[in-house]
């Protein structure tokens, strides 16, 4: 197995190649927060409803379609390398047959079926890279309001939520250690009888220190069922990288970083939520994704009976086919050159002798590049493997200042998604800085 140690500023990590070469992961959050079509454990711990009512799902979640194959398949056609799945969100829910709670969807809920054994089969039949997905927190379990955020007793007590903290003010470090066992248990499961897991995607770190959660000791634990594993970062300062969600970083995260965004605004299925990204723009976020060295983590949210719905299955689709179009650009290659050279996204293959420009709009007559060194041997277009002509106008060749690179381009040659320029050089990648060549991000 191949290990690339990267610095992370919170020190120093061994990070799995396969990650930083997946590019695409698709998350899946299913519970039983899809019977109502409700907002994931939020919505009892916000008010919008009762924990009695939203606990009254466990008897509609039938999973009668659930077929992980199916998943599975769609998973693959997207391009993706990794999924993610909600093992146990917030609200305590757990989709395996846990030993350490009734509150699974076994024992509980007519589905009566071990979802992360059958998902797990699946992906990992096809290659797939295994993410399970689990939330720290817990706002069902007996023992977890036990300890106050960061351990400190607020002032106001009337302002604490009390599915996450102790009401009376007392706090209770016994049962909390209970739940931190409870936490252990439940892992090691999850770690220990589906199979190897490729990584593990916490969640909720943020209600509680770095020391309530017993770092860096819980980690250790974590990892001595699978050195390799990836762990994200949310784990106070723990993790193994960045997970920037649903807003698109401006300036390069350090260190290996992934994306997390919805395809509509919600991360579990909400039929009333219809603001859908479209295809265009979800292409064009996975494009400044892998521009910025970085992976994207795209959710479905599948119905309750494990199906998925027609718009985010086209999404997917749809991904896929531009994906599978244009993989040289995306498979084996490092992130692109600054926005300043290039008004686009781009990337660069390993061996730097080619670069890949993302067209996002039908250029009238031009594509400018700027900056660029490296006499062109050949520029085409990636899909239709059409060749373009350029010129070059400008520069300064006894101060090694060069011109700027004019590629002749219409929107007759565009794609309909996104258009991807290829351009390919004898020698590596050499761009213009004024003061020596810049390529990073920062
Ligand atoms: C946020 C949401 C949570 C969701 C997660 C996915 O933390 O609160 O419900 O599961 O994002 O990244």
């Amino acid at each position: 197995m191949v290990l690339l140690r990267v610095k992370l500023a919170e020190g120093e990590v061994v990070m799995q190649e396969w990650f930083k070469e997946a590019k695409l992961g698709i998350f899946i959050h299913y519970g039983i927060y899809a019977v109502d079509g409700v907002a994931e454990s939020w919505s009892f711990y916000n008010g919008r409803m009762t924990y009695e009512a939203y606990m009254k799902q466990l008897d509609g979640f039938t999973a009668s379609k659930f077929g992980a194959d199916k998943w599975a398949d769609l998973i693959e056609r997207s391009g993706a390398k990794y999924a993610v799945l909600t093992t146990k969100h917030h609200d305590g829910v757990a989709l395996w047959d846990t030993q350490y709670s009734d509150l699974n969807v076994v024992k509980k809920t007519p589905a009566k079926r071990d979802l992360v054994k059958e998902y797990a089969e699946a992906v990992t039949k096809r290659g797939i890279r295994l993410g399970m997905y689990y939330s720290l927190i817990d706002w069902s379990h007996p023992d977890y309001p036990t300890v106050y955020e960061g351990g400190k007793v607020p002032d106001d007590l009337s302002k604490v939520n009390k599915f996450s903290s102790p009401d009376g003010g007392i706090q209770d470090e016994e049962r909390w250690n209970k739940f931190l066992q409870f936490n252990n248990n439940q892992l090691r499961e999850i770690l220990t009888n589906y199979g190897k897991v490729d990584l593990l995607w916490f969640d909720g770190d943020w209600e509680r220190s770095a020391k309530q959660w017993n770092l860096p000791e819980f980690k250790q634990y974590l990892q001595s069922f699978n050195p390799d594993i990836i762990i994200n970062s949310r784990l106070q300062g723990y993790g193994d990288y960045k997970t920037p969600e649903q807003g698109i970083p401006i300036t390069r995260p350090e260190g290996p970083w992934e994306f997390c965004t919805t395809i509509n605004s919600s991360w579990g299925y909400v039929p009333s939520d219809h603001k859908y990204k479209s295809l265009n723009q979800i292409i064009r976020m996975f494009c400044d994704c892998i521009t910025l060295g970085g992976n994207m983590l795209l959710d479905i949210g599948p119905m309750e009976d494990g199906t998925i719905d027609k718009r985010q299955e086209e999404i997917l689709l749809g991904l896929g086919e531009w994906i599978r179009t244009h993989e040289e650009a995306v498979f084996g290659t490092v992130e692109g050159i600054l926005t300043r050279y290039y008004l686009g996204g781009s990337t660069v293959s390993k061996d730097r002798k080619t670069l890949y420009l993302f067209v996002y709009d039908d250029p009238k007559e031009n594509v400018c590049l700027k900056g660029l060194s490296n006499p062109i041997k050949k520029i085409t277009v990636l899909h239709s493997g059409k060749e373009l002509t350029h010129e070059i106008h400008g520069g300064v060749p006894w101060f090694n200042i060069p011109g700027t690179t004019w590629i002749h381009m219409t929107a007759e040659d565009a794609h309909k998604q996104v258009t991807v320029i290829k351009l390919e050089f004898d020698e590596e990648l050499d761009m213009y800085g004024g003061s020596g060549a810049v390529v990073t991000h920062n």
